[in-house]
């Protein structure tokens, strides 16, 4: 395996293989937000959560370095991936030296700093390793099964990844001994009233200012709600503002660059784009209406897909396009956000006309529990080859023996 062999050249590093084994026989434990929210409020604790951190983020990190090495061993071997692999070792080395040590004040300093050090040492695996991809597809091309496979690892990477800046946020937001002085009612990145519409507009405006510089116009917002509680009341929710934003902020981009390039192809007036929140019982529903032109449903499930998306594309300016449009994973990164805490994303198109994006997320902060991946033999069944011929006939486009049907 490429990991042993890495261990293997750091000398050391020789108890790595033996606490990756251990750690990663855990199961990572999901939080709800209201766990976050009662932790922090109440009895925030930095030493309770340093003793939690201090075994949590080596299991969260033991159980996705396990599923790294079961990645195709091409993708494996590039430099980028390599590169974030590197990452995940110093940062498990780092966390582990908190082993057995008791929660004194100068440990307890010195595990923040540690925290800060792995969130930026971690900063940029997202475009890293969408470059690794890139490398493989250049030079391996991409079938059926890698792509499945990498699809289901990197959203339970990329998962993961989330789930472990939330868990290191919190703590130093919560024991860093400063109150946020803008949002000081927030807890740790959690707003316990989060306002959705205020998020909206605040995604739209920055949206807006990126696509009046690349095209010199844009569609207006026209927002309404809805809340189950009451006609009047506006929709307030206990959720992390920056992850909702996110969402919004890539859906915006998104529809905005589609309703401008679509109307300025017609040389028609540019239809606002609609967003509507629904406070239910079980769900706070956020639709993003636009009439871009949409997408043909045969397309819709490759939007999601990462190494669909990271095709280069040489046919477009990227230095002009690249600010609205990244290389492609605004939409599965958006996904993975709000399926974090059991919610999710669907699009719903109709091409020539355009696209409706719906936001699920929990109601209930009770409800908003972390779903996140878990390394075990079930997982190995995913990676396995399996390149069984379809059940389904694969349409011609010609009926092909017409000709012998007619003689
Ligand atoms: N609202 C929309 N209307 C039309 N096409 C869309 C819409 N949203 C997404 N798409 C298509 O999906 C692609 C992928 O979107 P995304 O994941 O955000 O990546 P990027 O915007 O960086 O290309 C876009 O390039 C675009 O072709
Ligand atoms: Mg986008």
């Amino acid at each position: 395996m490429k990991l042993v062999r890495f261990l293997m050249k750091n000398a050391g590093l020789v108890h790595l293989p033996r606490q990756l084994e251990h750690y990663s026989k855990f199961s990572p434990s999901p939080l709800s937000i209201k766990q976050f929210i009662d932790f922090g409020s109440r009895n925030a604790c930095e030493r309770t959560s340093y003793v939690f951190l201090r075994q949590e983020l080596p299991v969260r990190l033991a159980n996705i370095m396990k599923e790294i090495n079961l990645l195709p061993d091409n993708l494996l071997s590039t430099p980028s991936v390599q590169l974030v692999q590197s990452w995940y070792v110093q940062s498990f080395m780092d966390i582990l030296k908190y082993e057995g040590k008791d929660p004194e004040s100068d440990v307890l300093s010195g595990f923040m700093e540690t925290l800060v050090n792995i969130r930026n040492r971690h900063n940029d695996v997202v475009p890293t390793v969408a470059q690794g991809v890139i490398e493989y597809k250049e030079t391996y091309g991409v079938d059926p099964v890698t792509s499945q496979n990498v699809q289901y690892f990197l959203d339970r990477f990329y998962m993961s990844r989330i789930s472990i800046r939330m868990i290191i946020n919190q703590h130093t937001l919560l024991f860093n001994g400063s109150l946020n002085p803008a949002h000081p009612k927030h807890i740790g990145s959690i707003d316990p009233n989060c306002n959705a519409v205020e998020v909206v507009k605040d995604a739209f405006e920055n949206a807006k200012m990126l696509c009046y510089q690349y095209y010199l116009g844009c569609p207006e917002l026209e927002v309404s709600q809805f809340n189950i509680q009451g006609a009047e009341e506006e929709v307030h929710m206990v959720y992390i503002p920056s992850h909702l934003y996110h969402v919004l902020f890539e859906l915006f981009k998104n529809s905005m660059r589609a309703t401008v390039e679509h109307h300025d192809a017609l040389g028609t007036a540019y239809p606002a784009i609609k967003v509507m929140v629904s406070l239910g019982k079980e769900d706070l529903s956020i639709k993003v209406s636009d009439r871009g032109g949409g997408v043909p449903l045969r397309k819709i499930e490759r939007l999601f897909n990462y190494m669909y998306s990271t095709a280069p594309r040489p046919h477009i300016d990227t230095a002009r396009a690249a600010p609205l449009a990244g290389f492609g994973y605004g939409l599965p990164i958006s996904r993975l956000y709000a399926r974090y805490f059991q919610g999710d994303i669907q699009l719903y198109s109709m091409e020539g006309y355009g696209t409706d994006a719906v936001i699920y997320l929990k109601a209930l902060s009770s409800e908003s529990v972390e779903r996140l991946p878990v390394f075990n033999k079930s997982v190995f069944k995913h990676y396995q080859v399996n390149q069984e011929a379809d059940d389904w006939c694969v349409p011609s486009s010609e009926p092909r023996n017409l000709a012998t049907y007619r003689s």
